[in-house]
Formats: structure tokens, C-alpha cells, sequence
């Protein structure tokens, strides 16, 4: 769909938002479509002050389809802008799709790269081996919203030979003066791996190394983010077709980090064990970024493809949603999650009795001892503690999503985040996180807690909509 095209049916918009505005499942404090479809979030950065968030977008259809970028803009994360797409497919190499990417900024002027994709029709192809293109494509922008051309890096056969023509989602950053693009990858004997190139003025870049796991695990890593905090590197990556164990790697597919030691310059590394980065059911594709504070910001689509559930909004015009941006720290060499410290600002009065009837709210605990615990919320919400077990069960609000459970040594504190039709649950100062979509009768918090525990502190909130202006 080039700009054209996407004007032309600018009405079909008008007609999916009438839909969407009857929907009480709308979010109040996320980034949903402003119609449509919306899947991974891409080019996320942050520019002369303004943080650009770019998705995933399908204008048109609540399903699956052609693929944009989609376009919002905050400078403090509560009041936003919406634009107009930032790129459509115009060209052969993205004309099926403009696919992920990320964005990086260098001398006043923003890099981004995406991957085209390209799904020829003529013949009956499996499409792994054969039949697709995904293109590494450049565009650079001196503002985030306009740019003059598309430059094609990589074609198919510009991955080393061995690879399927899964190989897409670039991401850039810099190391002792070089800068190294990581694409998730398929090789042609099903591993999932990573490849990275290197450059020295982002425009010509040469194959320098893969990331394989020494034993496989999965066919597919997407959306890698290599990423280093506190001198500390972690490959972050969502690989498909992980068996489940036990409680662990539950979801259709699995989005989390590799602790990593890696010596770009003598191209060796060393992989620590994989832990997911989210026990929720709706968590993929996460992109993280550095902002003008330096802090290490990360959104993830709050959605999964092919999921044996469901999402009710979709007969009103719209699928999906983003997470709240959070901050990502390093604490006992694990990944933890903070929510932005600006959704504070989103907060009402404080209420410190245990009685909670709003329906958008923060729910803050902290225990000084917990053996076990049964939180009900909107009367369908389960979370239960019990024998270091923490659990989120969603019932008949799930549409299909049932429990999903983590192992936990001990329970200090949980800041739960409530939707119209979502939950958000950080355990322990974001050790561990629950995302998940969920689709109550009555959105009243109606908040129930049972269970063997001492609280040293409880507070809640009732928090406002951010504000989404054209
Ligand atoms: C992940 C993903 C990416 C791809 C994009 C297409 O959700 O499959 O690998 O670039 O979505 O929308």
C-alpha cells in the first residue's frame, strides 16, 4: 500500500473508528491502532527531545495484512501525537510489507532500517526455503517524519548461503568505533541464530559473525536487540518453536534474553541460559532504546501471532495494542522491568484502604511476609501464590488464555496495572512480569484478597487516560 492508495481509503478508517468508539474494551493508558491492526513496535527512539514510536500497522484490516509503519510521537510519555504513516510500500523490495526495523541516530540525522518483504505468488512455495525475499532496506530522515529515499543493503543472496529466506528485523548499535547490525534469522537446517554485520559509516556493511546457540533452540529468532547495561551485554530475541517445560516457555512463542559475553573483535561469545522476559500471554517483539536520559527503554507488542486464543475487539474495527514503555535495569545480572517513572503522573489520589471499585487502576502491595495469597480481581482475575508459585488465571475473560505461572523465591511486592482490557503485573520491583490481555464482564476492580500474609504497605490509584491528539 503506497501513500496514495492509503488516502484513497482513508473512509474505511472512518468507518472501523465509529466501530472502535462503541468498544469498552478501548485502553485508556496504551497505544492501541488508531484503527486496525498493530503488531511489533519499530524505530524507537528518542530525537531533539521527542520519543518517535513506530509500529507495526494494518489500517484497514483488524487482521492480519500489508504492512506500515505506523507513527506516534510523546515528549513525556502521557500526551501523544499521532501521525500519518512514516512508510508505506512503494518500492519491489517492500512491496508485500515494510517489516521491522529500528532506528539510529547519528550526527543529527536518524538511520533507520527495516527489512522489506517480498512474497512472490506465481508458484507454490513453502515460503522458508523458497518464494520470499526480506530486503534490509535504509531510509534516513533528518526529522522522523519525512525522507527522501529508500536504499536496498542486503538482498537474499547477500546472507551467507546457508540461510532460509527467513532473515529480517535489523537493529544497529555501536562498539569501539564500529557499528553492527544483528538480524534475527532461519538457517537452512531449521536453527535460529543471529547474524551481525559491521560498519564503519552505516551505509556499507560486511558479514562479520553469527549468534548460535550451542544446542538449537528454536527454528526462528526474531526481533533481536543486542544491548548492553552496566557493562553487561544481553541478546533479547523471540525465538519460535521452543518446546514447553514444565511452566516455562508456555506461550506459542517465546520472547526473551540471553545473558551474553561477546568479543566482537576476535568474534567469540559465550551464552548464558535464556529467560523469558515476560510470563504474561500477550508479549512479543520487544524493542528497546536509549533515551536522551540514557535510560534503556523498552515497549513490546502486547499481542502474539498465531495464538490459540482470541481478542473480542476485532468485530469492532481493531486488534492489539503496545505495552507501557518501561525502564530495563540490571539487578543480579537479570533483566528487570520498571515501569516509566512518568506513569506516576497518570495517578489520582492515593487510597490506602483495601477496598478498590475503579476500573483503571494501579494496585500496589508490598508484603513484609507472604506464604500464600489469592488476589480476585473484576470478579474473573485470578492471582494466586502458593508453594513459590506465582499464577495469573484468566478464565472465561482469557477468550482462550488460561494460566500462566513462574517460579519465585519469595513474594515482597507486586504493582499491578489495570486496563480496560489488559493487565500489566511487576513482581518484585520487575523481576518478573506478567503482560496479558483480558476481556471482563465489568471492568470494576472490585478488588478481593485472601491468603496468608502480612502487608507492610498498600496504596492504589485510579489512573487517567493518556492523551492521543492528531
Ligand atoms: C514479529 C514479526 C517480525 C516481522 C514483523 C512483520 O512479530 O513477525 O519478525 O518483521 O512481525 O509484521
Amino acid at each position: 500500500m503506497d501513500k496514495k492508495e492509503y488516502i484513497n481509503r482513508l473512509d474505511e478508517q472512518k468507518k472501523l473508528q465509529k466501530m472502535m468508539n462503541t468498544d469498552k474494551y478501548l485502553l485508556n493508558f496504551h497505544l492501541i491502532p488508531p484503527s486496525g491492526w498493530l503488531n511489533d513496535p519499530n524505530g524507537l527512539c528518542e530525537f531533539k527531545g521527542i520519543n518517535h514510536i513506530y509500529y507495526q500497522y494494518t489500517p484497514f484490516d483488524a487482521t492480519w495484512g500489508m504492512k506500515l509503519w505506523g507513527h506516534y510521537t510523546t515528549a513525556d510519555w502521557i500526551t501523544y501525537k499521532e501521525y500519518e504513516p512514516f512508510i508505506f510500500s512503494d518500492i519491489p523490495e517492500d512491496q508485500d510489507g515494510v517489516y521491522s526495523g529500528s532506528a539510529f541516530i547519528k550526527d543529527d540525522k536518524i538511520y533507520f532500517y527495516y527489512t522489506g518483504n517480498v512474497k512472490h505468488i506465481d508458484k507454490d512455495y513453502d515460503y522458508i526455503v523458497a518464494g520470499r525475499e526480506q530486503n534490509t532496506i535504509l531510509i534516513t530522515s533528518n526529522d522522523g517524519f519525512t525522507y527522501k529515499d529508500k536504499k536496498v543493503l542486503f538482498k537474499n543472496i547477500d546472507y551467507p548461503s546457508d540461510m532460509s529466506c527467513h532473515v529480517r528485523d535489523p537493529q544497529i548499535f555501536e562498539k569501539n568505533n564500529f557499528y553492527y547490525m544483528v538480524l534475527g534469522a532461519r538457517d537452512l537446517k531449521d536453527v535460529g541464530c543471529v547474524l551481525i554485520y559491521q560498519s564503519k559509516d552505516l551505509i556499507t556493511w560486511n558479514y562479520h559473525m553469527r549468534i548460535v546457540p550451542e544446542k538449537k533452540f528454536g527454528y526462528m529468532w526474531e526481533c533481536p536487540n543486542l544491548i548492553e547495561i552496566d557493562n553487561k551485554m544481553f541478546l533479547i530475541c523471540c525465538p519460535q518453536g521452543v518446546e514447553q517445560e514444565g511452566i516455562n516457555y508456555a506461550n506459542i512463542y517465546q520472547c526473551g534474553y540471553f545473558p551474553i559475553d561477546l568479543d566482537l573483535e576476535n568474534k567469540k561469545y559465550s551464552l548464558g541460559k535464556f529467560k523469558e522476559l515476560d510470563r504474561g500471554f500477550d508479549i512479543y517483539a520487544p524493542q528497546t532504546f536509549l533515551d536522551e536520559n540514557n535510560r534503556r527503554i523498552i515497549i513490546g507488542w502486547m499481542g502474539l501471532p498465531d495464538t490459540e486464543y482470541t481478542n473480542p475487539t476485532v468485530k469492532n474495527g481493531w486488534q492489539h495494542a503496545l505495552t507501557m514503555p518501561r525502564e530495563l535495569i540490571v539487578k543480579n545480572n537479570q533483566l528487570y522491568q520498571i515501569p516509566l517513572v512518568e506513569f506516576k503522573n497518570l495517578r489520582g489520589k492515593i487510597n490506602k484502604e483495601l477496598n478498590c471499585n475503579k476500573e483503571n487502576v494501579e494496585l500496589d502491595f508490598n508484603f513484609s511476609n507472604c506464604k500464600n495469597l489469592e488476589i480476585l480481581l473484576r470478579n474473573e482475575i485470578k492471582l494466586i501464590y502458593k508453594d513459590n508459585i506465582f499464577t495469573l488465571d484468566l478464565k472465561e475473560c482469557g477468550y482462550g488464555r488460561d494460566k500462566r505461572s513462574v517460579y519465585l523465591t519469595s513474594l515482597k511486592e507486586l504493582q499491578i496495572f489495570l486496563d480496560n482490557s489488559s493487565i500489566e503485573i511487576f513482581i518484585n520491583s520487575g523481576e518478573e512480569v506478567f503482560t496479558s490481555r483480558c476481556y471482563s464482564k465489568d471492568l470494576k476492580t472490585d478488588l478481593k484478597i485472601l491468603g496468608e500474609y502480612e502487608l507492610k504497605d498498600f496504596s492504589w490509584y485510579e489512573l487517567k487516560k493518556i492523551e492521543i491528539n492528531k
